[in-house]
């Protein structure tokens, strides 16, 4: 029983349609910016212990500024991460309300760790700025007292973003979880624990996808910041320059080029309940995504064209869009059967409200199919549709879910065409769906 399954009411047709937009949004806000959270932070942490190591200040500088320049203020880091990520927990809880499915929680523990890592990282931060208010004043002589108070620090600081990191990816892990499991009905009962997660092979399929974006998006964040946004950070300061744009060209190119693997995974493991054609047009715009700007980033290297770098680190935005359009595609499509079941409890919630329920008899059931269904359906003999003894039996019993293919049919059997939507109101199709079944099963 999930606690949120009392807070939502089940979303109707059209509100499903509201809800996906707002999910592309909150997700295309969301995951970005953790991606370059994530990745600023590990790649502060690389730099800084980098130059601890060698003595080499140059190090410590950007290990400095990638953190300051990549991680926004406090308040605009709310409001792009957590508020979002509210609100996709929020839209799942709808979506899925009623369905026996851990997606739910494991966001919602996700949520509070990303919050948790949050403060680590914006501490790991102040830790930093701190460390160098302290240098710039111990000019000459440094007494014991501060030469203990900045060791100090600098323990803090990196012990904040080691532990930072690793909360934002368990975070993200569960985030993950939940979002894969939430497109294949086929597992949602199967598998309800995280132990479970941690050996289903597609979690880590698409948690190596969001790592390879992490790294795509941190270093096109780089590119972009360093060098075109305001005019660069250290115009000038060559040795500087090279070296973090070297990095950082490489990091958003492995980070691209390993992509196609996951689109390939991705869509070759389709389940057919998950494709449409949607999903294979949105997958074919991410591999041309990838193939633009590994180009863009392969001229930047060799002809140093910098000024690419806002079109790449737009580009990859564009490819992040295209790859949540998909998988969102691919959970409509998966939870379809779901989706109908919700809406038809959402148009009978409704006709409630209104007072206009109207009461079906098994006797109109009968009625339904001579007038509506007969045409097309016999019980034992195959006319423009499927015997129902054939076919009805597949049901095993399962009133609900017949009745939801006849308020709503989809594509079954690719001997026969598509069935008509009849028109039938929620209660007709569970009446007719009542004595279809009832007749099937006296035969
Ligand atoms: C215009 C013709 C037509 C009408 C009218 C029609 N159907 Fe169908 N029906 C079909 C066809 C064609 C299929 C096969 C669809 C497929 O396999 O994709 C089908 C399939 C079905 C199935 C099998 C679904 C499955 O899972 O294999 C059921 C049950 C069914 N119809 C019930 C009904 C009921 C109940 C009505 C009346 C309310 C009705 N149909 C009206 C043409 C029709």
């Amino acid at each position: 029983m999930n606690i949120f399954d009392q807070f939502v009411i089940p979303p109707s047709q059209e509100h499903v349609g509201l809800l996906t937009v707002m999910q592309i949004i909150s997700l295309l806000t969301f995951l970005p910016f953790a991606g370059i959270m994530l990745g600023a932070s590990s790649f502060s942490l690389f730099f800084n212990s980098k130059g601890k190591r060698s003595g080499n200040p140059l190090y410590t500088q950007i290990a400095k500024d990638i953190i300051d320049k990549l991680i926004v203020g406090k308040a605009a880091g709310f409001a792009l991460s957590v508020l979002p990520m509210i609100s996709i927990v929020l839209v799942y809880a709808q979506m899925l309300n009623g369905a026996k499915v851990i997606t739910v929680s494991m966001l919602f523990l996700s949520l509070i760790l990303f919050i948790v890592g949050y403060v680590f990282i914006y501490n790991y931060k102040s830790a930093f700025q701190f460390e160098h208010i302290l240098n710039a004043a111990k000019k000459d002589e440094v007494s014991d007292e501060v030469k203990s108070y900045e060791n100090k620090i600098v323990y803090m600081g990196a012990r904040y973003g080691t532990w930072g990191i690793f909360v934002l990816l368990v975070s993200m892990f569960l985030f993950t979880s939940g979002v894969t499991l939430a497109s294949k009905p086929g597992i949602w009962n199967s598998v309800d624990n995280i132990l479970k997660l941690i050996i289903t092979p597609s979690i880590w399929v698409n948690f190596a996808y969001f790592l390879s974006s992490s790294a795509a998006i941190t270093g096109g964040a780089i590119l972009y910041f360093f060098f075109v946004w305001q005019g660069g950070v250290r115009p000038g300061y060559t040795e500087y320059n090279e070296a973090i744009k070297k990095f950082s060209i490489i990091t958003a190119l492995v980070g691209v080029l390993v992509q196609p693997l996951f689109i390939f995974a991705n869509v070759l493991f389709l389940k057919a309940a998950n494709a449409s054609s949607g999903v294979y047009v949105f997958a074919g715009l991410s591999l041309l995504a990838v193939l633009i700007i590994s180009n863009l980033l392969y001229h930047i290297y060799k002809n140093s064209e910098i000024n690419f770098s806002g079109i790449v680190f737009f580009l990859i935005f564009v490819l992040f869009a295209f790859t949540i359009i998909k998988d969102q595609l691919m959970f409509r499509n998966a939870a379809r059967e779901h989706l109908i079941v919700l809406n038809m409890k959402a148009e009978e919630l409704a006709q409630e409200k209104s007072g206009s329920i109207v009461q079906v008899s098994a006797a109109d059931g009968e009625k339904i199919y001579s007038e509506k269904c007969i045409a097309c359906h016999r019980f034992d003999q195959k006319v423009v549709g499927p015997p129902y003894q054939e076919t009805v039996p597949k049901y095993s019993g399962d009133l609900k879910k017949l009745a939801g293919f006849i308020y709503n049919p989809q594509k079954v059997n690719p001997d026969y065409p598509a069935m008509p939507n009849q028109g039938l109101k929620q209660k007709e199709a569970e009446a007719v769906a009542k004595y279809i079944m009832d007749k099937v099963g006296k035969k």
